[in-house]
This record gives C-alpha cells, structure tokens and sequence, in this order.
C-alpha cells in the first residue's frame, strides 16, 4: 500500500517494519547477528555515508532486525525515525547527553523516574550541566524558567509513582517559542496509546523493557524523534558506542506485534481493579488518570488513547509492617521492579524521599501495582485476602 498514513494503530503494529519478500518470504525479519559488514570495493566501503544510519554498516549501527524493529515504533507512534538502546535507561541518559553541555541548563520534571534525577545529579551536574526541577504541574508557566542556556525540557506523563498528568503541549507550546526541544520519557502511553509528536514532544523516550517487549524478558530503550532532532540523537547514540543485540530486537518486535490486545485487556483490568479499590476501606486514594475523578483525567482524556495498567494506591495510615505484610501475602502479585509485563506486580514506593523542587504528602503509603493478564476475578480475589492479612498484622 503506497499511501499508509490512514492505517490504523493495529494495522500499523501487524505490517510496520517487515518486508517479507526481502527475506524468502518470511512473514518475520529474521535474527541477523553481525559486527564486521563487508564491502564489494574500497570505493563503496570509503564512500558510507555517516549520517545514513539505516544501511549496514558496522553491527554497532544495527542490522536488519534492529531497523525493523526501530521502524516499528516509529511508525506506530508518528515520528521520523527511531533508534534502539540497551535499556529504557541508557535512553534516558544518551537522549539527555545530547543536550547537555557545560553551562547548560536543563528543566526536569520533578516526577520523573528516579535513577533519570540520579543520572542528572550524579553524572550531569558534575560535568557542569545545571539541574532544574520544575513542579510537573507547570503547564505554560515552563515559560518563566527557560532562560538564554536552557538546551532542554524533559517530561514524564503521568510521573513515575505519583501519576500526575502533565500538560505536555502547554510546555511544548512554551519551549517551543523560545526554541527549546522537548523530551519526554513515554513509557507508561506507549507509541500505541500516546502519539507523542501529535502532543508536542520532540523526542520520545521508552523503556522498550515494558509494554513494548511485553513479556518481562528483554532489556531494551527505544528514542524515537521528529525529523529536527533525529541526527543530533542518532550522532549522540553512536559517540557513546550504545549499540542493542539483534535476539533482543527480535523479541521487542515480537512483542510489539501484540501490544493492542495486551494493553487493551491490562487496561480493562486496571480499571476495574483501580475502582474496586477506591471502594476499599483500606485505601485513601487510587493515582490513576485514567479515572474520571483524578485530577490528571481531562489532559489524560485529551492526549491519550488509553490507559497503561500501571498505577498508585494510597492506603490509608497503616504501619510499615502491615503494608509489608499485605504485599508479602499477594500471591499472584510478583515483588520486583519493572513492569508492563504479562504478570501483576506490587511495589511499595517512597517518592517523598527524592523530589526536590515540590512537596510530596499523600497521607498513607504508597504502592505501585502493575496489572498484568490474569483474569482480574482472581486478582481481586489475591488483594482482598491480602488486605485480610494486612488486618490481622494490625
Ligand atoms: C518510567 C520509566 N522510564 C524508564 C525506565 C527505565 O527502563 P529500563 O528498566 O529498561 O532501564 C523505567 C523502569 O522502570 C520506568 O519506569
């Protein structure tokens, strides 16, 4: 089909980034593991274009099946073109090296994943970056905090633990005028329910590690950019010598495949353990912005498609060894980091420990749930025998 731009998210994850006739008609790019390329002459091999980073060159640049999966993602999300890291953290810090210069100032989101602040406080600062976190509430306001050696804005929505929605194309709108490029970590939207550049952003970041992998068995970052910044990323990837193994992007692609039921069916779940749980006498407050009354739902509703199923529960006050108690007796919640797997988890999460720039006082304890694709009936089943623990610990 010539014209694909009409093509729909699922149509899009079925038929993006494959060319079976390319490969004796196998329906999937196949594994192709490589480190030296060789050329037919010294004209071709000295003639490579360094900026064409979609052709072989050397396996640090990729092989077919890492530019099928990197034009995958791209193309479910709408933006220019992609590039795949080692980790959804690696793609954190080569998209922030890319703007970071000594003297430069850089704006991030006070909710943003913690080791993002670690790898800005510990690694940037010290290189002589300077460090702003900005209250993720902002909105336009961004505006007044951008000054002459801002080099960039990087976002998080909904932030990590605390799930507030952040306005992305109030702030994008703000940069943008005074020409600042806006980068967000997307992992929780996903290229399937967020279309980051339709939104503003610049550069979209994901943890490939979570929904996009799906099955809790690869550690992979993808950055995705608009045409603007695309070689400024690409050329940042390449000095730093990141480079993916070709198994794990197979597998990514494999699971991208079926990322539109997978999240479809985790959202559904989500939700309606999200609402069982606000009826519970245990719990304070469910951070979701997928329900009507959080305060994130309208922007979530105007720049989402859907709902990861990743989110907070406050309980109400209860001590650390009762909340301890209530995630050890889960037994169909797993205890461990990561998510957007096919299986649940339960985290207890302490975000008052590290924000700087706001204050961070839910008024209970904070868990971090991870809905997976078990039949939500015996999940709930699973939290209401574990609050039943949780009481008797009392
Ligand atoms: C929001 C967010 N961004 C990035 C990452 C980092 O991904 P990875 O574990 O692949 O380094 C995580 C991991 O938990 C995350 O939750």
């Amino acid at each position: 089909m010539s014209d694909k731009k009409h093509l729909k998210r699922d149509t899009i994850t079925s038929h993006a980034g494959r060319d079976p006739q390319r490969y004796d008609g196998m329906v999937n790019t196949p594994v192709f593991r490589a480190s030296t390329v060789l050329f037919p002459d010294v004209k071709s091999y000295q003639g490579r274009d360094p900026d064409d980073y979609k052709i072989m060159r050397y396996g640090i640049y990729g092989t077919p099946t890492t530019f099928s999966l990197e034009e995958a993602v791209a193309e479910l999300e709408g933006g220019h073109a992609a590039v795949a890291l080692p980790s959804g953290l690696a793609a954190i810090v080569a998209a922030l090296a890319a703007f970071a210069h000594a003297g430069a100032h850089i704006l991030i989101a006070d909710s943003v994943y913690q080791p993002t602040r670690n790898f800005c406080d510990k690694r940037l600062r010290t290189l002589g970056v300077e460090i702003e976190y900005y209250d993720p509430l902002i909105g336009a306001a961004i505006a007044g905090l951008i000054r002459p050696e801002t080099t960039a804005v990087f976002c998080e929505a909904p932030g990590s633990h605390t799930f507030e929605m952040q306005d992305i194309p109030a702030i994008a709108a703000a940069a943008h005028a005074k020409g600042i490029a806006v980068l967000a970590d997307t992992t929780w939207g996903t290229p399937y329910f967020f279309r980051a550049f339709e939104r503003g952003v610049d550069i979209s970041i994901h943890a490939g590690t979570k929904y996009i992998s799906g099955h809790s068995d690869v550690m992979m970052g993808i950055i995705v950019t608009n045409e603007e910044y695309w070689l400024k990323l690409r050329r940042a990837v390449a000095d730093y010598g990141y480079c993916v193994s070709p198994d794990d992007c197979y597998l990514a692609l494999r699971g991208l495949r079926t990322i539109g039921v997978r999240m479809r069916q985790q959202q559904q779940s989500a939700l309606r353990i999200a609402r069982w749980l606000q009826g519970r006498p245990e719990v304070l407050r469910v951070l979701y912005p997928a329900l009507e009354d959080d305060p994130g739902h309208a922007i979530w509703k105007r720049d989402f498609s859907g709902a990861a199923s990743l989110f907070g529960v406050i309980l109400r006050p209860a001590s650390e060894s009762a909340v301890t108690a209530f995630i050890d007796a889960l037994e169909l919640f797993g205890i461990g980091s990561s998510w957007g797997g096919y299986e649940s988890l339960a985290i207890r999460a302490y975000p008052e420990k590290y924000r700087s720039a706001t204050k961070w006082n839910p008024g209970g304890p904070l868990l971090r749930l991870h809905i997976g694709l078990e039949d939500p009936d015996d999940l709930l089943a699973d939290l209401e025998q574990g609050f039943a623990r949780m009481r008797q610990s009392a």
